[in-house]
């Protein structure tokens, strides 16, 4: 018992200290636009069943400026979360993309697009934004929300096969919603991987 209370201590301490140093990390931290995105036309897409990739989109499209679309389907996944995940499941496995409503990328230079992880991959509404538009000449910087488990390598990847652009940033991944100082977060994502 005092065993199991020496490592429960132990383990809130640890918490404590990264939390506080996180914190530490984060605050005060400011952001300058790049070189690379200075006078260019920008663009934050995103797609949110829920509500956690909209979060992050709404937070970094209040850093960035220029427009923000979320993208729309014609017909909605189911609201049960395991009908839904039954859907993806099929979808997926027959290699279907939903039909979105059209967003239309030609007027800008830079595009963020966010998206949910399912099944250790890009969103399937994302994907099909992914397919049907030209990012030929343009910045493609990509973000996604998780909350078990993705490897960010991968779905960097994924990102550069749905597409034909030729650069795409290495993506800010965000557990959840980002849980706390979010736009510190993303500013620091920025500011180390978007130069
Ligand atoms: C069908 C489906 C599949 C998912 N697969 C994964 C996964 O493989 N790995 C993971 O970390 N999270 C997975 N999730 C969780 C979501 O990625 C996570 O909750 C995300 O933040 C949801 O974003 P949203 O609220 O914008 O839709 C999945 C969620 C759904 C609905």
């Amino acid at each position: 018992m005092d065993i199991l209370l020496y490592i429960i201590c132990t383990i809130l301490f640890l918490f404590t200290i990264i939390t506080t140093l996180k914190i530490i990390e984060l605050k005060n931290i400011e952001y300058k636009k790049p070189e690379i995105l200075s006078g260019k036309r920008i663009l934050t897409v995103y797609y949110s069943n829920g509500s956690n990739t909209k979060n992050v989109a709404q937070n970094l499209h209040s850093i960035m400026g220029g427009d923000i679309k979320e993208i729309e389907l014609t017909e909605n996944y189911p609201k049960n979360i395991f009908k839904m995940s039954n859907l993806v499941r099929k979808q997926i496995k027959e290699g279907y993309l939903p039909k979105i409503e059209e967003i239309d990328i030609s007027d800008y230079d830079v595009i963020f697009v966010g998206t949910p992880i399912w099944n250790f991959s890009i969103s399937l509404p994302v994907k099909a934004f992914l397919k049907n538009n030209n990012f030929e000449n343009k910045i493609l910087i990509p973000f996604f929300t998780y909350s078990g488990g993705t490897c960010k390598n991968k779905i960097l990847n994924e990102f550069k096969d749905y597409t034909n652009v030729k650069e795409v940033k290495k993506p800010l991944s965000m557990f959840e919603n980002g849980i706390f100082m979010v736009k510190e977060q993303i500013i620091k994502w920025l500011n180390n991987e978007i130069y």
